[in-house]
């Protein structure tokens, strides 16, 4: 089975003061998603935006925006981020002792619903869901910075997780987060992911755009997979 490959620059590297700018840099460069790190200083060691910002970036992006919230109590804005522009919203299975309700409320909201795993998390604690969400993103760093290495034993978490998901018969593509780049690409094409966050590998290069199209390149060439390049948000 080939899934479109989505690339998915994380805004948590570019220029704070220059969003608008850094999200047309890498739509030029094919970008199929923008990435939007919510974090509050309790389920990660890090403060970075909410709401009104992710409210912003709806005006200009024209890829859909993935809120991948990193924060305590997360139901308490589920409401709040879809009303704002998120079209996909992943929230922690490490926060939710409701998960499924958690999951079933994002969807009724028109929203596409994901779970995340820590690196520390095993994919057993999504085994009851694994027929519900619309996707699984696996972290491969501990959350709450960019720029940090890639942990290799997340391929192979990977590959559990999709076993996982073929096994409850649902397609639901895996993203995976954290030091991402062109070396490590291939290999997570390889064991059944398709969407890719990037951050530093995009935004800290001099050219944005063509960090996009290498990283798209380097995943492409993996296993014959279907390239993307479109608005799809799956
Ligand atoms: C980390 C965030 C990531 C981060 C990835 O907690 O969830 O999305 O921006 O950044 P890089 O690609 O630089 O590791
Ligand atoms: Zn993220």
């Amino acid at each position: 089975m080939s899934r479109p490959i989505l690339i998915a620059p994380s805004i948590l590297a570019a220029d704070f003061a220059a969003l608008g700018h850094c999200i047309g840099q890498v739509e030029a460069g094919g970008a199929d998603l923008i990435h939007v790190d919510v974090m509050d200083g309790h389920f990660v060691p890090n403060i970075t935006i909410g709401v009104p910002v992710v409210r912003s970036l709806k005006r200009v992006a024209r890829v859909p925006l993935d809120v991948h919230l990193m924060i305590e109590e997360p139901d308490r804005y589920v409401d709040d981020f879809i009303k704002a522009g998120a079209a996909r919203l992943t929230v922690h299975c490490e926060v939710l002792p409701h998960l499924h309700r958690t999951i079933q409320y994002i969807k009724s909201l028109g929203a596409q619903a994901g779970v995340a795993l820590n690196p520390s998390t095993a994919v057993s604690a999504i085994e009851e869901v694994a027929g519900d969400v619309d996707h699984v993103l696996v972290m491969s760093v501990n959350p709450g910075f960019g720029g940090q290495t890639f942990i290799p034993r997340s391929e192979s978490k990977v590959r559990a997780v999709r076993a996982l998901l073929d096994a409850a018969g649902n397609d639901a593509p895996i993203e995976v987060d954290g030091g991402v780049d062109s070396t490590n690409v291939a290999r997570l094409v390889a064991a059944g992911a398709s969407i890719f966050v990037a951050g530093v590998a995009i935004f800290g290069t001099p050219d944005p755009a063509a960090a996009t199209r290498e990283l798209r390149a380097a995943a492409s060439g993996a296993a014959g997979t279907v390239t993307g390049g479109s608005a799809a948000a799956r």
